[in-house]
């Protein structure tokens, strides 16, 4: 029986989801509580080599679809319920909402297939609450060029992540009880003054 937290952080790549989370865990940390952090697609050995290969192979939409759900198959299963079983914060960069955006917003998966495979793979699982990076996609390319070399999702055009911010904000009008909205285009200390406000509600 889950016991504790399921937090997602969401958002286009470069939006600055990893960079807050040392900030999240640390204000659980000092409440007291466990806190497990971990990622998608990955978050276990097997994901972790899925992830490698949805990162990097070109590949069906429909088939990144069913690996990505593979993937968090295993991670639910080896890492986020016992985690939450046994009371602790899990705090997972990316999960389903990414799918919905990403195979379905930006690349055209038909909702009704995502819809099954988190029904099938996730019971009824849900996070309790996601934070949504959101940033203009001028500025998450901009921030991108400057920190990395792009994977496979990174190297798309302006016109899919476009759809994808699009996406990922209608997942939130169509979410608003776990939805919160962060506008990213701030400075990093504004951006954490956010993160601090909602973590301390959760
Ligand atoms: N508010 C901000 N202002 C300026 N730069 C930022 C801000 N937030 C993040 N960055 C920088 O942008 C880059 C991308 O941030 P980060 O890696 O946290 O994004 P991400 O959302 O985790 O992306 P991805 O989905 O690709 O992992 C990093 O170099 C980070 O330092
Ligand atoms: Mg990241």
């Amino acid at each position: 029986m889950k016991k504790g937290k399921f937090i997602t952080l969401e958002g286009m790549d470069g939006a600055g989801k990893s960079t807050h989370i040392p900030t999240i865990v640390a204000l659980l940390q000092a409440r007291g509580l466990e806190t497990v952090s971990t990622r998608e697609p990955g978050g276990t050995a097997l994901g972790e080599q899925l992830r490698t290969l949805l990162l990097h192979e070109p590949m069906h939409a429909e088939t990144e679809t069913l690996l990505m759900f593979a993937a968090r198959r295993e991670h639910i299963a080896n890492v986020i319920e016992p985690a939450l079983a046994r009371g602790a914060y899990v705090l997972s960069d990316r999960f389903t909402d990414a799918t919905y955006a990403y195979q379905c917003g930006a690349k055209g998966v038909a909702p009704d297939k995502i819809k099954q495979l988190e029904i099938w793979v996730q019971g009824d699982l849900r996070p309790d609450a996601t934070l949504l990076f959101d940033v203009p996609v001028e500025i998450s390319l901009k921030r991108l060029a400057n920190a990395r070399e792009p994977d496979k999702f990174e190297r798309e055009d302006a016109q899919f992540f476009e759809k994808l911010r699009q996406a990922y904000l209608q997942r939130a009008a169509e979410n608003p009880e776990r939805f919160h909205i962060i506008n990213a285009n701030q400075s990093l200390e504004n951006v954490k003054k956010l993160v601090e406000n909602i973590i301390s509600t959760l």
